[in-house]
């Protein structure tokens, strides 16, 4: 018995907000934004909601717009609709299924991965054949569109995977963990029941950047090693979308190469637990991967958390 992702989706707004847009907003420039992150635009929900991104997002990995056969939603998001009723609930309504366990998990940028791992988890104990594990982020409403340090960093957007148990192993293996004493280099406390106002996200960059280096180089040589997968058998480094410098630092340690990197940051920015699931999209839907290819996905967030995850495809 094993479990495998069947197919990806994936869900951006259409506004556009470019660098030389954000230079009319903040005191900042095109130059420094692509040379410290790579980033180029984002994507920005005007109206649509996190569930509204997700259930797009999921149609898009289903091929269809209804849902009566899938026993379990997870969705990963930092910012959901509301408190409850959860996104993955909202998500079950909108695809008129009446009966899956929904729920939603919060770890930030690595939420997704966070999100399979308790997935795969459950699948393997449980009666449940077919999963939809997603990635919905709105970060522009939890950004301060004042604070040039941050609001250059991050986009809205879903990403999904549909999970199916079946004879071939797909989910390869795991490396997850979180550390909670770094609470104060990356939080929105507001929209926690200590919460006061402003309800926007706060961040070191400096130190969460080179902390998100070490580990999740780490954590992706952990993964490696547990599965006994060489970084040369893996087909593509499909890496959280937060900074390019961080990606390249994790892949040199790891001695993986640049042709094997996933990048889509300079289209839609960070999109925190959505940034996964999106990428992997893209990535299928490029030919980039294909069935029975070994995908490396590694993420860094809020906590801290950490986590990676090998599939075979
Ligand atoms: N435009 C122009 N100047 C800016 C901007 C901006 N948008 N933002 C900051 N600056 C200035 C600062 O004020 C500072 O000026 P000073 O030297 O006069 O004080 C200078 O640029 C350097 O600032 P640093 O913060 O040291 O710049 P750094 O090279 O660290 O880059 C960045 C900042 C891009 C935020 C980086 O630290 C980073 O990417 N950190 C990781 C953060 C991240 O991705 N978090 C997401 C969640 S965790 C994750 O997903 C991995």
């Amino acid at each position: 018995m094993g479990i495998k992702i069947v197919s990806t989706g994936s869900y951006v707004p259409e506004k556009v907000l470019t660098n030389f847009d954000l230079e009319k907003m903040v005191e900042t420039s095109d130059e420094w934004i692509t040379t410290r992150t790579g980033i180029k635009e984002r994507r920005i929900a005007e109206s649509e909601t996190t569930s509204e991104l997700a259930t797009k997002a999921v149609i898009s990995a289903l091929g269809r717009e209804t849902g009566e056969d899938i026993d379990l939603f997870i969705t990963a998001t930092a910012t959901p609709d509301m408190f409850f009723p959860s996104t993955a609930c909202l998500v079950q309504s909108n695809l008129k299924n009446k009966r899956a366990v929904a729920f939603d998990v919060s770890a930030a940028c690595t939420g997704f991965i966070y999100a399979l791992y308790v997935a795969d988890s459950i699948m393997r104990t449980k009666e449940i054949e077919k999963a939809v594990v997603i990635g919905a982020e709105r970060f522009s409403k939890i950004i301060d569109w004042k604070d040039r340090s941050t609001c250059i960093l991050f986009g809205d957007g879903a990403g999904a995977v549909v999970l199916e148990k079946g004879e071939e192993e797909g989910i390869l293996g795991f490396d997850i963990g979180a550390d909670g004493s770094y609470k104060d280099l990356l939080k929105v406390e507001s929209v926690g029941s200590n919460g006061e106002y402003p309800w926007y996200l706060f961040m070191k960059g400096n130190e969460v950047f080179k902390i998100a280096v070490r580990t999740m180089a780490e954590s992706a040589k952990n993964v490696l090693e547990k599965t006994g997968i060489s970084p040369d058998e893996i087909k593509l480094l499909v890496p959280h979308q937060a900074n390019y410098r961080i990606i390249d630092a994790v892949a040199k340690r790891l001695g993986i190469k640049n042709d094997k990197i996933f990048i889509n940051l300079d289209k839609y920015g960070n999109t925190s637990a959505a940034s996964i699931p999106i990428a992997l999209d893209e990535a299928v839907r490029e030919g980039r991967v294909g069935k029975g290819d070994l995908v490396l996905m590694v993420a860094f967030g809020g906590g801290f958390t950490w986590g990676s995850c090998i599939v075979r495809l």
